[in-house]
């Protein structure tokens, strides 16, 4: 039995389990990190599952940035998409991390306006950017500052 953290009218977040990754696409190394992250601060990425059947669509969640804090962070698998599954979730992982206390941000690459639509359809804006050796990254708050907002 899996431990679920948080529960939404259709969805079930769980704990990663390494048996995720070929689901996820991601290494089953990159899960049992997670799972130590897991261990250690008590919030991770999730599995965002079918609270019915299990069935894995993705992944939501918190990751820790030593430089830059706890960013909230999501991906949907392909055949999952358009369901409003991404919303659902970090918008449920948000609120768990405010009812903590919990200050979180999160980043996007651009261009990926499906992602810009999920962090604003749960009430996060636009607050900075920054350059890094990749590209820009755009800054989502849920207060933003308007004082350090780089874009509008
Ligand atoms: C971003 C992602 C998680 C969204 O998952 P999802 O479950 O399809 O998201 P939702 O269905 O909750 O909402 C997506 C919203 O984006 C919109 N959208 C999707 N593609 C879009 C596009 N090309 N341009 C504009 N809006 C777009 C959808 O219409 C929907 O908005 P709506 O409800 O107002 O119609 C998914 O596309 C994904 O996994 N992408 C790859 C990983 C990724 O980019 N993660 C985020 C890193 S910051």
């Amino acid at each position: 039995m899996h431990d679920v953290v948080v529960r939404t009218e259709r969805l079930a977040l769980r704990i990663l389990d390494t048996e995720d990754a070929a689901v996820l696409a991601v290494p089953a190394e990159w899960v049992r990190r997670k799972i130590v992250q897991q261990e250690r601060l008590g919030f991770s990425p999730w599995a965002v599952t079918d609270r019915s059947s299990g069935e894995v669509y993705g992944f939501c969640g918190l990751f820790w940035r030593a430089a830059k804090g706890i960013t909230l962070g999501y991906a949907i698998v392909a055949s999952a998409r358009g369901r409003g599954y991404a919303t659902e979730a970090a918008g449920a992982v948000l609120g768990w991390a405010e009812d903590r206390q919990i200050p979180v941000y999160a980043s996007v690459r651009p261009p990926n306006p499906a992602s810009e639509r999920v962090l604003r359809k749960i009430g996060m804006e636009l607050d900075d950017h920054y350059w890094d050796e990749d590209g820009e990254r755009l800054v989502y708050r849920r207060s933003p500052n308007p004082r350090s907002a780089g874009r509008t």
